[in-house]
């Protein structure tokens, strides 16, 4: 397809903001585009979109609206939800979050003993440590001095020993960041997190929730607490007071700006038509490598230290969303919905993967993210880095025939195929607009696939079955035998209590 069309790359590249998307190195061509345009209108995608941005419950078995556009939409876009405007309330409650952060680094909110904080503490899990995480590790280059984060989110008693051992609990600031302030693990670490602090130390907890009431409930001090509403979905809630770490660690002029992205590529949604609108079009280019090619996971490989809990996120972001198989009404689904989404930072992938991703049987699509200029120095790694990323995506879509390589011993094993799809996102920079920009872009792909396979995204039935067992399998390691269980779970509860009583445990 390269060689028909000279202005291929031209042709199948988007500029969406400041970011440049390049979908030529995938099996599509303009009718292929225009038909996946035509499945996307006669699905009525725009409306989808306009359902959302003003507030009908499209998170139909949860009852709710989606409004995770309107942390980043100005007052002046009132939008009426229920008798109240949502996107007033949203900068009603964001004004109070970065006034409270302004505080902290003017050194008017401190410690009992009048210090500043150096730390930060996140205790939150899923939605509520993954986007924070990747922002707050994003924007290294962009961080206030003299104060750090760190995250505790698994129930691993490893995760609060490891981050706390070397902190000091004066001077640490900790944020519970849990819409339902009810997950297991995140109120596990919590109270652990509690007994930790100093026994004056009340007023360095903040929580981040939607359940402003059971926080107090905790003993959180109501001026301590940040609330964000039901209608943000935890996998889209980094733009809400989930972002409190994040903003604590940047400031709020940079969290501004990090909103101001996201809201770049929403404006680019309300305007684009269906050919140019660059989320669309990664959705049903996704939709199409599975239907046509048999792509059934997909490979997310930023080209940046910094962005390496990208893949992570997006994980739970699409999987969470998307890896349903019922559609809307309740009927099954009867094609592959969400991608196994898995990734790590290029070019540690190169030397991990990538020799799969080459050579291997699986169907796997690659999403490459980079950025033209780094922060750090020398320059030149930074150049080696791009390369590399630009290189790879060559070598996937172009291979290298066996023929090339026919004096060389085992030509066959060195043979690449090619054809592999994949993308690639560049920016210039990585920025706090720019991570906006990604993360707001994949957002909307994501919304995108859910509304065109007819799936509801906002839900997630499927993380509760294995939670609810898990209370009875506590039970069962604590030597409660329960007559529902089954001869693998008494054999593995019984192996850990003969374990646990042998070591003395
Ligand atoms: O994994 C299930 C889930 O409900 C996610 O959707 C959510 O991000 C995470 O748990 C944490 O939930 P919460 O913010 O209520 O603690």
């Amino acid at each position: 397809m390269f060689a028909a069309d000279p202005e291929r790359a031209r042709h199948f590249t988007i500029p969406i903001g400041d970011l440049v998307v390049d979908l030529s190195k995938n099996p599509w061509d303009d009718d292929i585009r225009r038909a996946l345009v035509r499945l996307a209108e006669s699905a009525d995608v725009a409306g989808a979109w306009r359902r959302m941005r003003s507030g009908e419950a499209i998170n139909l078995t949860e009852g709710r609206a989606v409004g995770h556009t309107w942390l980043r939409t100005p007052r002046t876009e009132s939008t009426m939800v229920d008798g109240v405007d949502v996107v007033a309330d949203a900068n009603d409650l964001l004004d109070r979050m970065l006034e409270f952060v302004d505080d902290v680094h003017a050194g008017r909110v401190v410690a009992a003993d009048g210090s500043r904080f150096t730390d930060i503490v996140n205790v939150g899990i899923g939605g509520s440590d993954l986007g924070p995480r990747l922002a707050y590790e994003a924007l290294r280059a962009h961080r206030v001095e003299g104060v750090r984060a760190h995250f505790v989110s698994n129930v691993d008693p490893a995760n609060a020993a490891d981050v706390l051992g070397s902190l000091d609990p004066r001077r640490t600031l900790v944020v519970i960041a849990s819409k339902t302030f009810t997950t297991d693990e995140t109120m596990a670490n919590a109270r652990l997190i509690r007994e930790w602090l100093p026994a004056d130390g009340d007023r360095q907890i903040c929580a981040v929730t939607t359940d402003t009431d059971r926080a107090i409930e905790f003993g959180v001090a109501p001026d301590r607490c940040f609330p964000f509403r039901e209608w943000v979905g935890g996998r889209y809630s980094i733009g809400s007071s989930v972002g409190l770490v994040l903003a604590l660690t940047i400031g709020s002029h940079a969290f501004r700006e990090f909103l101001a992205g996201q809201r770049t590529i929403d404006e680019h949604v309300d305007s684009a038509p269906p050919n140019e609108n660059g989320p669309l079009l990664l959705a049903l280019l996704g939709i199409w490598n599975a239907v046509a090619g048999g792509v059934t996971s997909k490979a997310v490989v930023p080209y940046s230290y910094d962005l390496r809990s990208l893949p992570a996120f997006l994980q739970q972001l699409d999987m969470e969303s998307n890896g349903k198989s019922v559609h809307r009404d309740g009927s099954p689904v009867s094609v592959a919905t969400a991608p196994i989404v898995w990734g790590a930072a290029g070019t540690d992938a190169q030397h991990a993967f990538f020799q799969l991703l080459h050579q291997g049987t699986p169907k796997v699509a690659v999403d490459f993210v980079g950025f033209a200029v780094g922060h750090d120095e020398p320059r030149s790694q930074h150049e080696t880095l791009v390369a590399n990323l630009i290189a790879q995506s060559r070598a996937l879509a172009f291979g290298r025939p066996e023929s090339a390589t026919e004096r060389l011993p085992a030509a066959a094993h060195r043979r690449f195929p090619g054809n592999r799809p994949n993308t690639v996102v560049l920016a210039p920079r990585l920025t706090p607009s720019t991570l906006g920009q990604i993360i707001a872009l994949y957002e909307h792909v994501v919304f995108f696939q859910g509304w065109l396979w007819d799936i509801n995204s906002f839900d997630q039935f499927g993380v509760e079955l294995g939670k609810e067992m898990a209370t009875e399998v506590r039970s069962e390691l604590e030597g409660r035998p329960s007559s529902t269980s089954d001869s693998s779970t008494r054999m593995l509860t019984e192996w850990c209590r003969a374990h646990r009583s042998s070591s003395g445990g």
